[in-house]
């Protein structure tokens, strides 16, 4: 692993422990204080090298800050090592783009860590968007309400960068997740900033039918996410937060009318499982699709449209 901060520590060093066959063999944070310990059985190293060796490793996790992710995954994926990279994956869409040329000039796993789209919920909601009797979705709406971090991060100067870098991708990722990966072009975003934050509404299309809107903030009393579909065969699925899914339309087929909630634990709820399943996966079969790295790069893409119309 390389970065050991509090994201690491508290999702997903215990989602990496749901897995019996897999075991955090070497940490690299420069930075790490004295009262934090390294989970049991790894070794903490002093240098990136010392991680980044695929002798010594089978995977590379990176959760640190943008700049890290695309140093460190670009000399992962040179050394062959399927790698992950927490979101954001990088500062911007063309050092996205480099890093997936990297990942297919190598035949290397790229991963990038948008949780909710291995979430039950989410899972639930695009396997109905997706199924036959759904038809054709219209409009679809993104709201993802967080309560922090706020202020400047990463040392990055443009502070609402890193706002959009740090929220906006895993809205987008959503969005792009539920409407099956059609490419989204932004049609408007407006924005209101103030020293706390920032709050705002991004109007995305895709082809000529498809509508999405995406209401983002930091400035929300606690973390909220609500997502509506809306089809043309007068169908609607609606996600509550990441435990509640209602499925609504005007037949009595049957899971119209009805509703999914969880019965799991938060780190479940979230994906952080499922998505290292999936990672794993790709990495003991050597098989791999791009479609996790290529969203992450549409999602960038996105952010780099708004700062582009905002400028
Ligand atoms: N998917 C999610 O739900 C989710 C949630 C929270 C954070 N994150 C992401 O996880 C990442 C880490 O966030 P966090 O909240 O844990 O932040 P944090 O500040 O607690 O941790 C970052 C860690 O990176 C380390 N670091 C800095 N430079 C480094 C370097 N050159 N080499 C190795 N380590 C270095 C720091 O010492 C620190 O321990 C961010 O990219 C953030 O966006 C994702």
């Amino acid at each position: 692993m390389i970065g050991f901060g509090a994201h690491v520590r508290e999702s997903l060093v215990p989602a990496i422990g749901r897995f019996a066959d897999v075991h955090i063999a070497r940490i690299h944070d420069p930075y790490l204080g004295p009262s934090v310990s390294a989970p049991y059985g790894s070794q903490i190293a002093a240098t990136v090298d010392g991680v980044i060796d695929p002798k010594r490793v089978d995977a590379l996790v990176i959760a640190a800050t943008p700049e890290v992710h695309y140093d460190s995954a670009a000399a992962s994926l040179k050394a062959g090592i399927p790698t992950f990279i927490e979101k954001p994956a990088s500062v911007d869409a063309d050092a996205m783009r480099a890093l997936c040329s990297l990942s297919e000039n190598t035949g290397t796993y790229l991963a990038v860590g948008h949780n909710y789209s291995f979430s039950p919920a989410l899972t639930r909601v695009q396997r109905f968007i997706q199924s036959s009797d759904f038809g054709e979705i219209l409009n679809l709406n993104v709201a993802f309400h967080g309560s922090k971090p706020r202020g400047p991060r990463w040392g990055m100067t443009d502070e609402f960068r890193a706002f959009l870098l740090s929220h906006a991708t895993h809205a987008f990722d959503i969005a792009l997740f539920s409407t099956s990966d059609v490419p989204l072009e932004v049609e408007s975003a407006s924005f209101r900033s103030s020293r706390n934050g920032h709050a705002g509404t991004v109007l995305l299309s895709g082809g000529s039918s498809l509508s999405v809107c995406v209401s983002l903030t930091n400035l929300a009393p606690r973390f909220d996410l609500g997502l509506t579909a809306i089809s043309n065969a007068g169908r609607r699925v609606r996600m509550s937060g990441l435990s509640r899914v209602e499925y609504d339309g005007s037949d009595s087929s049957d899971r119209i009318g009805s509703s999914w909630s969880a019965s799991v634990s938060a780190t479940d709820i979230a994906g952080y499982v499922e998505q290292f399943s999936d990672f794993f996966h790709h990495v003991q079969n050597q098989r791999w699709t791009p479609t996790v790295m290529v969203r992450a790069l549409r999602g960038l893409e996105i952010i780099d449209q708004i700062i582009h119309l905002r400028s």
